[in-house]
Order: C-alpha cells, then sequence, then structure tokens
C-alpha cells in the first residue's frame, strides 16, 4: 500500500493541523469504522456478538504481536501504558539493593512505576542524565552497570524531544549480563522497525493514541514467555484463570501465557480499532512510514532553523532521533501556531511539533510560513 494511500486514510479537513502526534494523533479511517461496526453490533445484537468480537480482540492481539515482533500470546492488554508498566514493575522480583537503570527524563507514566517499585523493595532507582542535546546515547547507561543492575527500563524515544535509543544495541549487552531489559514503546511503534526477539528485550510496554493512530484507552505488555511464569498477576479476576466460568469452584487453573495478566473484562471497541490501524501500518509498511514522517520532520526542522529557531530535538546522531522537532519558541510563535489551529505541546526546553506520515507538505509549509 503507497503512502498516498495510507494519508488518505486519515482526517483531510483543512481547518486543523494535527502536529501534536507525540501527544494524541487522530484515529485512522479503519479504526473509526470499527468502531462504529461494533458499537451497532453491540446496540443490535448484546451477547450475541459474544464469540465474534472475542475472535476481533484475537485478530487485534496478533496483528499488534508481528508489529512488536513477539507471539501472540505473549502480550496482555491494559487500560494505559502506565498500567501496563505498573503490571510488570510491582510485580518484578527485586531484592533490596537491587539497582534499575533509566533515563532521568522519563514520562511519568513509565518513571512512577519503577520508583514506586523500587520504593516499596528497597531497591535504588539509578537516574541517567542525558546530554546536553537531550540526546541519549547508550554508552551513557553502559557505564552505569554494575553487579547489582537487576533492569534497565527505558523509553526508546523520550517525549520530550524525540531522542532515540539504540535499542538493538543495548539489548546485544543487557543479554549478554542477564540484566532484564524493558523498554516503553509508545514513542517509536508503527513510526520505526521494532523487533522485540531480534534485539533481544524481555519485555516492552505502550499504548494506543500515538504512532498506532488508535483511540485512547489501549496499553499493552508484552513480555518474553521464558518470564511470564515468574511474575504474578497485578490485578486478579475472572480471566485471571483457565476457563473459570463456575465461581464456586476452586480449582481454577492459572493460565500459562500473558492472558493471565488481563484480570477481567476488556475494551473491545478501542482493543479491535487499535487492530485496524495496526492492519493499516502493517500494509503500508512500517519503513515506508518512517521513510516519510522523517522526511516532513526534517523539512520541517530546516525550516525552523533557517528562521533562525533554535533546535533542541537531535538530528542525525547515528539516526537517534525521531519525529519530534522541538523548538525554542519567539514572542508570537504559539499565537502564529493558533492563528492557523495547528496544535502543539509545550515540553521540556520549548515548543513540540511532531509531524506524522498522514501529514501533508502543505500543513509543514503553512506552518513554516507563519513562524517566520
Ligand atoms: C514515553 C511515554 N510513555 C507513556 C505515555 C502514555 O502513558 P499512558 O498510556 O499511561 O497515559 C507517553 C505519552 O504521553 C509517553 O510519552
Amino acid at each position: 500500500m503507497t503512502i498516498a494511500h495510507f494519508k488518505s486514510q486519515f482526517y483531510q479537513g483543512t481547518e486543523r493541523i494535527h502536529f501534536n502526534n507525540g501527544g494524541l494523533a487522530p484515529i485512522s479511517l479503519p479504526a473509526r469504522e470499527r468502531i462504529h461496526y461494533w458499537a451497532d453490533r453491540f446496540y443490535n445484537e448484546g451477547f450475541f456478538t459474544d464469540l465474534d468480537y472475542v475472535e476481533n480482540v484475537k485478530t487485534s492481539r496478533r496483528s499488534l504481536s508481528q508489529l512488536i515482533g513477539c507471539h501472540d500470546f505473549e502480550i496482555a492488554f491494559f487500560q494505559s501504558t502506565a498500567s501496563a508498566v505498573s503490571q510488570l514493575a510491582m510485580q518484578f522480583p527485586l531484592e533490596p539493593e537491587d539497582e534499575v537503570i533509566t533515563w532521568a527524563e522519563e514520562y511519568g507514566s513509565h518513571l512512577y512505576p519503577w520508583q514506586e517499585a523500587c520504593k516499596r523493595k528497597q531497591a535504588n532507582l539509578i537516574l541517567v542524565n542525558s546530554l546536553e542535546n537531550l540526546s541519549t546515547p547508550i554508552n551513557l547507561i553502559i557505564e552505569k552497570i554494575t553487579d547489582k543492575t537487576k533492569v534497565i527500563a527505558l523509553s526508546w524515544v523520550q517525549f520530550l524531544t524525540g531522542a532515540r535509543t539504540d535499542i538493538e544495541a543495548l539489548g546485544k549487552i543487557t543479554s549478554e549480563r542477564g540484566i532484564f531489559f524493558f523498554v516503553d514503546i509508545i514513542q517509536g511503534l508503527g513510526l520505526h522497525p521494532f523487533d522485540m526477539k531480534k534485539w533481544k528485550v524481555d519485555a516492552v510496554a505502550g499504548g494506543s493514541h500515538k504512532w498506532l493512530f488508535s483511540p485512547v484507552g489501549v496499553g499493552y505488555l508484552a513480555i518474553d514467555q521464558k518470564h511470564i511464569s515468574k511474575i504474578k498477576p497485578h490485578n486478579v479476576g475472572s480471566y485471571t484463570f483457565g476457563t473459570c466460568d463456575d465461581p464456586t469452584s476452586l480449582e481454577c487453573i492459572p493460565k500459562l501465557d500473558a492472558l493471565k495478566f488481563e484480570a477481567g473484562s476488556k475494551q473491545v471497541l478501542e482493543i479491535t480499532a487499535l487492530g485496524a490501524s495496526v492492519d493499516l501500518i502493517l500494509k503500508t509498511g512500517v519503513l515506508n512510514i518512517e521513510q516519510e514522517t522523517l522526511r516532513l520532520a526534517s523539512i520541517l526542522r530546516l525550516g525552523l532553523e533557517r528562521n533562525h529557531y533554535q533546535v533542541h530535538s537531535p538530528f542525525k546522531v547515528d539516526h537517534h532521533h525521531s519525529a519530534m522537532v522541538n523548538f525554542i519558541p519567539k514572542a508570537h510563535s504559539i499565537e502564529a501556531l493558533k492563528s492557523i489551529n495547528c496544535n502543539y505541546a509545550i515540553r521540556g526546553p520549548g515548543v513540540r511539533l511532531s509531524p506524522a506520515a498522514f501529514t501533508t507538505d502543505e500543513s509543514i509549509q503553512k506552518v513554516l510560513n507563519v513562524l517566520k
């Protein structure tokens, strides 16, 4: 499927410019259609949909597993990234004095669960500062590894400026040293190619509402099968166990796969819409999406620099950048963006713009023109 077709599957209006896709991206047309489809069926059929919606949740899980590079039975759905990270962090077998390493500029939904887990277990959270330009080279992390390091937990792409950590290179080191490697992939999955098994990542988590172009409200945890039995479910309910339809039975057998982490009923509309968007991404090809997004982001970046804006996002440092362009605004920059109904985020050192593959060249030019 071509990029032109991909673009046609998104909002075509001219009254808004969606440049906060690193915050909340618009959903794709297939995602919207899937929600309408299930809303109609639930209205008309209620419980008669039972087998069909369960099957559609399965196909969404399968599609997501292709994008992540893991098995479908290694994925559990949650309501947010925070709950997916909490499942792992709170139940991870940390001992007093163990060390967990992460970047100092991490997003709260990733940072706070590890911070809280360390506090509860008297383990130590080691915060590593990024460089002055906020890039995140792995040698800074490697320098902090000691024989007490149990977990390296970091975001693939940092939310402030789009600095991207070389996960494949770090995965080689963590796997050699027997360190559990966890990555929050929400700011990169769907935008850059990812391969959990090949890159030797033990677990990942993320959410639906950014580069997967699907409704807010789904988090996921993918955990390598060799670790599943070691992590207890954080939330427990009727879905924790096998086919436990009889609430009086005490013979329920715990599930052996990641589905044991899903305690109860799921967000069917959101999860099936997620699957529809992921299928669109798979059909278009992540490499095509990455190429187009980085092309647009670099036009934006170069245009801003030409207009003497200071841009903070790392760029072309071994390609460890992403689609975000974080720049220091001038006196009227915010008003200028508002005047064309362009959304943005105030993040870290400046204003963060994050175009996506559906963005048009015209909208990039429109933004550059008002920021002149
Ligand atoms: C790195 C990172 N993790 C997680 C999230 C989202 O977390 P949650 O799904 O808990 O709202 C964001 C986005 O806001 C993010 O940038």
